[in-house]
């Protein structure tokens, strides 16, 4: 598989005018291979090596099967990529927030986490939104959802899913020592309360994925998190594909 095009695109009044501008410049590529499309992503020549991983593939097949959820294939190569180095290093994994499950679900088939027994996976999240918060609703949150993510999760006993409000729930679990972290709270405040808690506890090496810290509907993320990383000696790195990139 050379290409990887989905419909899923955020802010777009009109797809079908937006698709027939993407066909348009499809038309005029001289090498019609490595074309990404979705996720307000599109570009082309490119290897797009996440393709050429059979396992990645059937496991993203697997578990993204909304439009929206297959935007997510560069997004979620980019978590496992991380990931994977936490692996090479010592102490825990965290994703604040996981909504369904869906990024943590395909790294755990991945990494064969369920036999990585000396290591835990921690995943929180509301599950049913709270008006209180800044954010916008997601649109599967439901009182089903924690019972739902709680269930994708069986096959793996080393993964905990916590129910909560973040940061306040992890005092109640969290891990001392962290080689990878998923933060996607979708606001700063949440996002800036995770890392005062959390950012001491990752070990040297380990990298920090920031999902909302490129786009520009979460921009007060990013003027939050700049000033935070910058008084500890940190850049962050905008990746293409919207998150933020920091090695501790
Ligand atoms: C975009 S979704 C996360 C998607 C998930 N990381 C993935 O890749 O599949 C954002 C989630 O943040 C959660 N959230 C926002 N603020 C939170 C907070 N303070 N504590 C816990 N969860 C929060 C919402 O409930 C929502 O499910």
């Amino acid at each position: 598989m050379n290409n990887w095009l989905s419909t899923g695109f955020h802010g777009t009044q009109n797809y079908e005018i937006m698709h027939f501008g993407f066909q348009t410049v499809i038309n005029v590529i001289s090498d019609q291979r490595g074309i990404f499309c979705g996720d307000n992503l599109f570009t082309y020549n490119k290897n797009l090596s996440f393709l050429e991983d059979p396992v990645f593939m059937e496991s993203f097949q697997k578990h993204c099967t909304n439009e929206m959820d297959r935007s997510l294939a560069w997004r979620i190569a980019t978590v496992l990529w991380g990931f994977r180095r936490g692996l090479t290093l010592e102490g825990d994994f965290v994703e604040c927030a996981c909504y369904k499950g869906v990024t943590a679900r395909v790294i755990c088939d991945n990494v064969d986490f369920a036999s990585r027994t000396d290591r835990h996976y921690y995943l929180y999240d509301l599950f049913d939104h709270d008006p209180t918060m800044p954010h916008l609703p997601m649109i599967e949150q439901s009182t089903q959802l924690y019972g739902q993510v709680r269930q994708k999760f069986a096959p793996f006993p080393n993964v905990t899913v916590t129910r909560g409000r973040v940061p306040d729930v992890l005092a109640e679990v969290s891990p001392k020592k962290i080689a990878f972290m998923h933060l996607d709270l979708n606001n700063a405040e949440s996002e800036i309360g995770a890392l005062e808690v959390l950012f001491d506890r990752m070990v040297p090496g380990a990298v920090l994925v920031l999902d909302d810290y490129g786009w520009l509907d979460y921009r007060p993320q990013k003027l939050a998190e700049d000033p935070w990383f910058l008084k500890r000696g940190y850049h962050v790195l905008e990746l293409p594909t919207g998150q933020g990139l920091v090695i501790k």
